[in-house]
């Protein structure tokens, strides 16, 4: 048995005392994030579980990754399980991090469908505070743009975002980060077996973009109902069919799009739903964030854009009428990634479906496809019983898939 590690608490880059911990019960599985109840006090006891064991099954990742699943197109391009174990060692190695501490995996929480549960906005380096909720990183391979604002359109350049942003992962530059990861000679050694150049900023990139495309996950009980050449209803139940109905007829369908053969649930575009207005009325100034029980810091200005002000693809284009638009999410395994919206500002899904029942925000520049809903509590609760459908049946196999690494950190040699 590999020794424990209880140094990673999930959703939070603190550590905090010893978790409660029963021995036989799962190590992996999906959801331990907290529900922090009482969280106010300072005698408030963790629920989350520490991740005490690296002790997963490792999937041949790319070769799964490069045959179709039921829902989903092809990739675009054939995955090779060596660049893919290689971004797999560095999505969670610590030392990516300034001060060897955070990991991708850290805000990419794999047991929290590799986004946080736990904070509506993460949390970086030295309790910097961004101000956009960390995304899904499933299905990345099908996705034509970056970020909730699309300003990056390729992942193998999007890595150095968070690893030189001063609220993420701080690195000074990428030298100091190449520099780093060169004197450890696991990495200098398979880099250089991997790649003709060896180990270099763009091939960095190519490991972490591989590791993140192989992350696809579909073969849903929706999927296994709508596409599958013999109709299998057995987990898919009326209700949830009831739900697929209110969806098409609502118009949800118009943006996150369901196609013939298969549905990303997402129009790749941008659109206003009135996000951007709700969070202005609550005030842009950044509330404090509790990081630990009667720990509080008050994040200051994202370091990356100055400030805590939120236009989105507006920053991108420079027209005012992209001013508040955000592009449209996935829904796949959606059930996991709460809290939602850019900001994640909405909790759960069922606040999502009200949300929308009450015509979103109420911004006058809104979409118009955004406008209050004539639909039942019943219409209501199908509509939710059928986002909960789009659960992959492979995010548990990812979980332990990603489990199945010893961590990097400063004390680790093996890598
Ligand atoms: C401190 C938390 C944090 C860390 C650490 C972090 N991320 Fe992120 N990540 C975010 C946030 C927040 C966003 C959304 C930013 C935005 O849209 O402006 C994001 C966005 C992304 C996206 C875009 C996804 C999409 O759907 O558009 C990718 C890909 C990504 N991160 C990969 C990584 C990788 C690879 C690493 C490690 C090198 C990493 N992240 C480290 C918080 C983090
Ligand atoms: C005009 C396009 C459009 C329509 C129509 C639309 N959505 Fe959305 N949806 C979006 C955008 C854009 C966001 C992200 C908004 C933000 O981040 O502020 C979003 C976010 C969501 C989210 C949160 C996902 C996440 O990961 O944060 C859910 C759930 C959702 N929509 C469900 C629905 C449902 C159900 C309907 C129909 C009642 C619907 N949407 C109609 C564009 C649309």
């Amino acid at each position: 048995m590999k020794k424990p590690r209880d140094l990673l608490f999930l959703g939070l880059a603190i550590a905090l005392h010893s978790a409660p911990y029963a021995h036989g019960q799962a190590a992996h599985r999906v959801g331990l994030a907290d529900n922090r109840e009482g969280y106010e006090s300072t005698q408030y006891k963790t629920q989350s579980e520490a991740v005490l064991e690296q002790s997963g099954q490792r999937l041949p990742l790319a070769e799964q990754a490069n045959d179709p699943q039921l829902g989903l197109p092809r990739i675009a391009k054939a995955l090779h399980s060596e660049e893919v174990d290689l971004g797999r060692q560095l999505f969670f190695d610590r030392r990516l991090s300034a001060n060897a501490n955070l990991s991708c995996a850290m805000c990419h929480v794999p047991e929290q469908g590799f986004t946080q549960n736990e904070l509506a906005t993460p949390v970086g380096d030295e309790g910097r505070g961004g101000r956009r909720n960390a995304p899904s990183l499933y299905n990345l391979a099908f996705q034509p743009s970056l970020f909730w604002d699309g300003r990056e359109h390729s992942l193998e350049a999007q890595v150095w975002s968070p690893l030189l942003a001063r609220n993420e992962m701080a690195n000074p530059s990428k030298e100091a980060v190449l520099e780093r990861l060169t004197s450890i000679p696991a990495y200098e050694s398979a880099f250089a077996a991997h790649y003709d150049q060896g180990l270099t900023a763009q091939t960095l990139g190519l490991a972490l973009a591989a590791y993140q495309r192989a992350l696809i996950s579909g073969n849903s009980p929706f999927d296994r109902w709508y596409f599958a050449s013999s109709k299998n209803t057995g987990d898919f139940s009326s209700q949830a069919a009831r739900g697929f109905d209110v969806f098409k007829n609502q118009g949800c369908q118009s943006c996150h799009t369901v196609g013939g053969e298969y549905a990303l649930f997402t129009d790749g575009d941008f659109h206003n739903t009135g996000t951007g207005l709700l969070r202005e009325e609550r005030g842009i100034m950044p509330k404090q964030v509790q990081v630990a029980p009667g720990v509080f810091v008050i994040p200051r200005v994202d370091v990356e854009t100055e400030t805590f002000i939120d236009e989105g693809r507006q920053e991108v284009t420079g027209r005012s009428e992209d001013r508040w638009r955000y592009r449209t999410p996935s829904l796949r395994n959606v059930a996991l990634t709460a809290p939602y919206m850019h900001d994640g500002s909405i909790r759960s899904l069922e606040d999502v479906v009200t949300f929308y029942v009450q015509g979103g925000g109420h911004d006058p520049h809104q979409d118009q496809r955004i406008r209050p809903l004539d639909i039942t509590a019943e219409e209501q609760e199908a509509l939710v019983e059928f986002l909960r459908t789009l659960t992959a049946s492979n995010v548990d196999a990812l979980v332990a898939d990603a489990r199945s690494i010893e961590i990097g950190d400063r004390d680790n040699t093996a890598y």
